[in-house]
C-alpha cells in the first residue's frame, strides 16, 4: 500500500490491497497521462498504455497535430478550450472573455495522513492509515496552478481525489471558474455498462443499468440539492458482472448540491468519466491570491463484482467519513410522531404516545413538524422557530422533562433553510429569501429558501437553532429540506458573483451542520430532504444517518433501500415501521414484515402508538429486542445482497455476516406467494467455508461451504409480503 514516484520514468503509482492506479508525466509539453486503473500491478512499466506513439497522433513528436493529440490522449485532468473536444474538468473565463486552459505539471509531494478540506466534507484519515499525494499542474499563461489531491488507504480498495484551483496573480488579476470537476477516469471501453441511482420523492435511489453507448451519458442535478432524481454515483461494470464476479469502476462524490457525473465514449471507443460540481450556473470569481477547493471523488475498483464494491464504500464510510460520538453507536429506538400525528398535536397527545411506546419499549419520541410559530399545516410558519406554546404549553422544557421522567429521550424536527411566505420572519425579511428581483420566485410546498450566503441570514438561523437546543434537553434533529433552489438571486453578491450562489449554499448549509456538530457533539443528527433527497456523502459527514425515504412500506422500501445500500451502509438508512394501509401506497402488509425491513437500517416507529391493535402491541417488544440483538452487527457487519425484488419480481433476500464471520443474518422477504413452489435455494456469501453454522430455531447445522454453494433452503410461506429471518451461528 502507498504512493511511489518513478522518478527516471515520471510515473506516479498508487497502490491499495488489490488495486493500482498509475499516471505520469508526458515528455513534449509535460501532461499529465493516466496509464492504468485496475488490478494491483508490480511494476510501473506501464506509459505505453497511453499509446502516445500511434496514430492518430503524428509520431515526429505530436506538434503538428496537437488537437488530435489532445483529443484522444488518456488524461488525468483534462481543461478546455484547447483541442480536448470530449468531456472535460475545468473551463474558465478570463476578463478578456477567453476560455483558453492547458496544465502541464510542475511539482508533487508525496506524505503520511490525509489533509481536511477547508469547509467541506472529506474522507479523513491518519497517519497511520493514509498515504496522500498532491500532484501540482500550472497554466503559465493564465497564472492558474490545479493541484490535484489523491488518497489511498492503507487495507481499503479505495483512492479519493479532490481539486483545488489557485490563481496566484501572476498574470490575470481576475480568473471566472466555469467549471471545476474533480475527477476523471480515462479508459477504453471494454463494452462497458454504466450502473445508476435514479428516482424521484418517494422513491429514490432505484438501480439502472445500461450498455454504455457512444457519445455522453449520465446523471446530474440542477436542482441545488444532490436530488431525489439522482444521486452523485456511477459505476463502470463489465457485461458479466454480477454480485460476485466482474469488474465494477465506481465514482461517488462527497457533495450535496448540483453536480454532473459523465461517462463518454468517443471516436476511437475509448471513455472517459467525470465527476464534481455541477457546470449549470456556476462561476466563480477567482481574484489573485485567492483558490477554489472542489470536492472530493472516492473511487472504488472491484474485480469481485459489485458486492466487493459495496462492501468497500460501507468500510471507508463507517471508518473514513461518519463522525461523532453516534458513530459506532446503537441508536434510541424513536417513536417519530409525522405519520401518527402530522400536524395534530400537543403535549398531551405526545405525552400520550410517548407512554404508549415507552412501555413496549421505545426510548426517544421525535416530535416532527408542527410545534413552532403558527405551524397548523405546511402553508405556514417556517422560519418562526419559536415554540407554539398554545399546543406545548411549557414549552419544549416542560415537554422533555416529562418525556425524560417516563424514561424517554426526546428529539425534534427542524428546516432551518426555509422561510414561509406566510411567516413573521418573511414579513420581517422578505429579501432574505432567494429570488430574482423584480420576478415572483417560484414556490415549492409553499415556501423559499433562504439566501444563507448572507451572514446575517446565517446567524439569525444559527441563533434559533442554539437557542432551541438549549432550551431543553433536546438529544436528536432531524434537520429536513423540503424543496428544490430555483430563481438563483441573492441581496448580497455581485452581478459577478451571483453564479456563485448555489455553491456557497451548500457550503452554509455545511458550516451550519458543522457548527451544530461542534456545539451540540451529543445531538444525534439526521439529515432529512423531503425523505432521501439530501441522502449523500457530504451529509453523512455531518450525520451519521439520513432519513432514506417518505415512503415508508415494506415492500416499496425493498428497492429503495437495495439502491442505498449499494453504497451506503444499513446503519445510515432511516428507516421505521409504520401503520398500514401504508400512507403514501395504500397497501397492507404484516407488522412483521415492517419490523424486518425496518431492522435492515436505523429501526425505529412512525405511528400513532396509542392506536395500535392487541396484535401490534404484542409484537413491538419482540421486534425492538432483535433491533437490540441485531443492531451491532447490521451496523458494524459485511453486507451481501443474495437477491433483488427488483430483478426477479418474486422475492427480496439479503445478509449481514459479521467481521469474524461468527454469525450471520438472512432476511428474506416473499413479496408474491406462487401456487405449488418447493423450497428455494439461497446462497450465502462470506462464510467461514470450513465452518459448521446452526440454523437458530431449529437443530440444523450446516457448512459455511454448503450455505455458500448449496444453499439454504428457504420454504415457502403462506400470503404475499411475508418475511423471515434466519440466523446462523457458527458452532464452536
Ligand atoms: C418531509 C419529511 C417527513 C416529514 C415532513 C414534515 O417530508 O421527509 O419525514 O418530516 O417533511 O413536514
Amino acid at each position: 500500500m502507498g504512493i511511489f514516484y518513478d522518478e527516471k520514468n515520471r510515473i506516479f503509482k498508487l497502490d491499495t490491497p488489490h488495486t493500482s492506479y498509475l499516471m505520469g508525466v508526458e515528455d513534449d509539453f509535460g501532461y499529465l497521462l493516466h496509464y492504468y486503473y485496475g488490478p494491483r500491478l508490480h511494476g510501473t512499466d506501464v506509459s505505453y498504455l497511453a499509446r502516445t506513439g500511434e496514430p492518430p497522433y503524428t509520431p515526429d513528436r505530436n506538434g503538428r497535430d496537437k488537437l488530435s493529440f489532445l483529443d484522444s490522449a488518456p488524461f488525468e485532468y483534462p481543461t478546455g478550450g484547447v483541442g480536448d473536444f470530449r468531456t472535460h474538468c475545468l473551463e474558465v473565463c478570463t476578463a478578456a472573455g477567453h476560455n483558453a486552459v492547458e496544465a502541464g505539471y510542475r511539482r508533487h509531494s508525496i506524505r503520511k495522513g490525509k489533509k481536511s478540506l477547508p469547509g467541506l466534507p472529506a474522507t479523513f484519515g491518519g497517519e497511520e492509515d493514509c498515504t496522500a499525494l498532491t500532484v501540482t499542474l500550472a497554466d503559465d499563461v493564465l497564472g492558474l496552478e490545479i493541484d490535484l489531491e489523491y488518497t489511498v488507504f492503507e487495507d481499503l480498495d479505495a483512492i479519493t481525489r479532490s481539486v483545488c484551483v489557485r490563481n496566484t496573480g501572476a498574470k490575470e488579476p481576475v480568473v471566472y471558474l466555469t467549471k471545476v470537476l474533480s475527477a476523471c477516469l480515462d479508459m477504453d471501453d471494454r463494452d462497458f455498462e454504466l450502473l445508476t441511482l435514479h428516482g424521484s420523492w418517494a422513491r429514490e435511489r432505484i438501480i439502472q443499468r445500461l450498455p454504455l453507448g457512444k457519445g455522453r451519458q449520465g446523471v446530474f442535478s440542477e436542482r441545488g440539492e444532490t436530488s431525489h432524481q439522482a444521486q452523485p454515483f456511477l459505476a463502470l461494470l463489465s457485461p458479466d458482472a454480477t454480485q460476485t464476479g466482474g469488474e465494477v469502476y465506481a465514482m461517488h462524490l462527497v457533495w450535496s448540491g448540483n453536480f454532473e457525473a459523465q461517462a463518454e465514449v468517443d471516436q476511437f471507443d475509448q471513455v472517459r468519466a467525470v465527476m464534481g460540481v455541477g457546470p449549470y450556473h456556476f462561476r466563480w470569481k477567482l481574484a489573485a491570491g485567492e483558490s477554489f477547493q472542489a470536492p472530493e471523488v472516492v473511487m472504488v475498483y472491484s474485480r469481485q463484482g459489485l458486492g466487493a464494491m459495496t462492501r468497500t464504500f460501507h468500510d471507508l464510510y463507517r471508518n473514513h467519513l461518519i463522525r461523532g460520538q453516534w458513530k459506532d453507536k446503537r441508536r434510541p429506538v424513536l417513536l417519530n410522531s409525522w405519520e401518527g400525528a402530522y400536524f395534530d398535536f400537543d403535549t398531551e397527545k405526545l405525552l400520550a404516545m410517548a407512554r404508549a411506546g415507552a412501555e413496549l419499549g421505545m426510548e426517544m419520541l421525535v416530535m416532527d413538524d408542527g410545534w413552532f410559530g403558527d405551524r397548523r399545516d405546511d402553508n405556514r410558519a417556517l422560519g418562526d422557530w419559536f415554540v407554539n406554546e398554545k399546543k406545548l404549553p411549557g414549552g419544549l422544557k416542560r415537554l422533555a422533562d416529562e418525556l425524560n421522567a417516563m424514561g424517554m429521550k426526546f428529539g425534534i424536527w427542524m428546516e432551518p433553510e426555509m422561510v414561509s411566505p406566510d411567516s413573521d420572519l418573511y414579513r420581517a425579511h422578505p429579501d432574505w429569501a432567494i429570488q430574482v428581483p423584480g420576478r415572483r420566485a417560484g414556490l415549492c410546498r409553499n415556501q423559499y429558501v433562504l439566501d444563507l450566503t448572507r451572514r446575517e441570514v446565517l446567524e439569525y438561523v444559527w441563533g434559533r437553532i442554539e437557542a432551541i437546543l438549549t432550551s431543553a434537553n433536546i438529544e436528536y434533529v432531524k434537520w429536513d429540506m423540503n424543496r428544490q433552489l430555483s430563481d438563483m438571486g441573492s441581496f448580497a453578491l455581485d452581478s459577478d458573483r451571483q453564479g456563485e450562489l448555489y455553491h456557497r449554499y451548500v457550503l452554509a448549509v455545511y458550516e451550519l451542520q458543522e457548527r451544530l456538530c461542534q456545539r451540540f457533539p451529543h445531538v444525534l443528527l439526521e439529515n432529512c430532504s423531503g425523505g432521501g433527497a439530501r441522502y449523500d456523502p457530504g451529509m453523512l459527514y455531518y450525520s451519521p444517518q439520513i432519513w432514506c425515504s417518505d415512503d415508508t412500506d415494506a415492500i416499496e422500501r425493498l428497492a429503495i433501500q437495495e439502491g442505498t445500500a449499494l453504497v451506503y451502509p444499513l446503519g445510515t438508512m432511516g428507516a421505521h415501521v409504520s401503520a398500514c394501509p401504508n400512507h403514501t401506497v395504500g397497501r397492507t402488509t404484516p407488522f412483521e414484515t415492517r419490523g424486518h425491513v425496518a431492522l435492515a437500517g436505523t429501526f425505529g416507529y412512525e405511528l400513532d402508538s396509542t392506536r395500535l391493535t392487541e396484535e401490534e402491541r404484542a409484537q413491538i417488544p419482540g421486534q425492538i429486542a432483535l433491533y437490540h440483538r441485531f443492531n451491532d452487527l447490521v451496523r458494524a457487519g459485511d453486507y451481501y445482497r443474495l437477491a433483488s425484488f427488483r430483478e426477479n419480481h418474486a422475492f427480496d433476500c439479503w445478509q449481514v455476516t459479521s467481521k469474524d464471520r461468527s454469525a450471520a443474518l438472512v432476511t428474506y422477504v416473499q413479496v408474491l406467494a406462487g401456487a405449488n413452489r418447493h423450497s428455494r435455494r439461497i446462497c450465502l456469501q462470506g462464510l467461514d467455508g470450513s465452518a459448521r453454522y446452526r440454523l437458530e430455531g431449529t437443530d440444523r447445522v450446516f457448512g459455511g461451504d454448503t450455505l455458500m454453494y448449496g444453499g439454504l433452503p428457504v420454504e415457502p410461506m403462506a400470503g404475499d409480503h411475508r418475511s423471515k429471518l434466519m440466523i446462523l451461528i457458527i458452532e464452536k
